[in-house]
């Protein structure tokens, strides 16, 4: 062994396991819909003209030099005007943290609230906290949710657990469902984690914090509507870390711009060990996203388009599989509520193909979906589910209008092959 165990028993992502096999194919000349990717084709979804252009305008201002360790005053304050505006909630620059993206946020949440033998509870399908728990040497309570509910947790699944865990990390709109958090039930969750604080704080022992991942919030569909701890419990205040930015909302995920907003001891601690890892976002681009956030009309009418292209995906989608399912082919569908992901099943396990071969496994199943019918998706035991989980997410940020129906009808074929 020549690393550390820790770098040796870091696990590679399966989404990125299955992007090089869906790469190999393409490379030998197969026309791939690779539907398994949390990202944007830029050609289809580029990021907001004004925003390119403020990015642009700073490297021709030679804004250049580092930036501030909590990120440049211009973006904190748009931050904040943008929370304080559109979700009523009020944060003030030194409780807003700029990062690299969203992801050395949720690190450094990790490392600021949880020493190494502390428990983090998260639930699956979800994305990334077996990493980040690993990352920290944290014990973690895993909970499996269910179809009926969205695959979102709900107080009745956390509570048996609520006295031996120290952070809680969830989010919502969810990855990899596509869907989010009722009122009632994050409500619930809000009044377990208060709760069981004033008893800590009755020991005088440390909090047990909340990880709200909203990464997805602007990117909601229909009548679905984004609730927030904060708002729906103020005492939740003193023990949320909100994870936000622009990757998802102004498909924006190379631009690498993401803020974390909380109680200032902790942003402030956060900052801290961020400066040393020096995971800032590049000034320009702090700079731009700022100046960007502040255009109301430009922002509402970036956010009308991108919703309206990406929920026209998923509605069709949603309507193919039903149509499937309504056909009698064994495949489900959750209805789409936020983000770029639609929930599908697959019941195929044990069915025959034409070559007379058992699908033994979603291994299989996942890759009998690939070769036959040309379609990626990636299982939910990617994102922590148990193996035998028929259940994958359908990425549409890369898929083009006019492709919906030839994926469906692919699908379609696929499955009256099998017996
Ligand atoms: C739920 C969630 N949070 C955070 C991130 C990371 O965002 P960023 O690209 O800004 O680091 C992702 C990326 O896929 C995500 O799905």
């Amino acid at each position: 062994m020549k690393t550390s165990i820790l770098a040796e028993n870091l696990k590679g992502s399966a989404i990125i396991k299955l992007a090089g096999e869906v790469n190999a194919l393409k490379a030998k000349g197969e026309q791939i819909y690779n539907l398994t990717i949390g990202d944007f084709d830029s050609t289809i979804f580029p990021i907001p003209q004004e925003l390119k252009q403020e990015i642009v305008n700073a490297y021709e201002s030679d804004v250049t030099n580092y930036p501030a360790g909590n990120g440049e005053a211009s973006l904190r304050k748009s931050v904040s005007e943008f929370l304080s505006k559109i979700l009523k909630l009020n944060y003030k620059e030194n409780e807003i943290l700029i990062s690299g993206g969203a992801r050395p946020l949720i690190y450094a949440v990790y490392q600021a609230v949880l020493d190494i033998d502390d428990t983090v509870l998260y639930p699956v399908p979800s994305w990334n906290n077996d990493a980040y728990t690993y990352l920290a040497r944290n014990k973690e309570i895993v909970i499996e949710t269910l179809p009926e509910n969205k695959f979102m947790p709900t107080a009745e699944d956390i509570a048996p657990h609520i006295q031996n865990v120290n952070l809680i990390a969830v989010c919502s709109p969810l990855n990899p469902t596509g869907t989010t958090f009722d009122k009632e039930a994050l409500e619930q969750i809000c009044d377990l984690i208060v709760t069981e604080n004033q008893r800590r704080n009755s020991l005088g022992i440390k909090p047990l914090y909340l990880l709200y991942d909203q990464i997805y919030w602007q990117l909601t569909y229909g009548e679905t509507v984004h609730y927030n701890p904060v708002s729906l419990n103020p005492e939740m205040r003193d023990y949320t870390i909100f994870i936000d930015g622009i990757s998802k909302a102004f498909a924006a995920t190379g631009v690498r711009v993401g803020w974390a907003f909380g109680p200032d001891f902790i942003i402030d601690k956060m900052k801290d060990m961020l400066g040393h890892i020096g995971a800032w976002a590049p000034k320009p681009e702090q700079v731009a996203t700022g100046k960007y956030l502040e255009l109301n009309e430009k922002v509402s009418d970036y956010l009308t388009q991108i919703k309206s292209e990406l929920s026209f995906r998923l509605d069709e989608f949603y309507k193919g599989f039903n149509k499937l399912k309504n056909q009698g082919f064994p495949v489900d569908v959750i209805e789409p509520e936020a983000a770029l992901y639609l929930t599908v099943k697959f019941d195929l396990v044990g069915k025959k193909t034409e070559s007379g071969d058992v699908l033994n496994s979603i291994a299989e199943v996942t890759n009998y979906l690939l070769k036959d019918a040309k379609v990626a998706l990636v299982p939910f035991s990617a994102f922590g589910a148990s193996k035998d989980s028929n259940w994958f997410r359908l990425s549409v940020g890369t898929t083009k209008r006019e492709d919906i129906e030839i994926i469906i009808s692919q699908l379609k074929n696929s499955l009256e092959k099998l017996n």
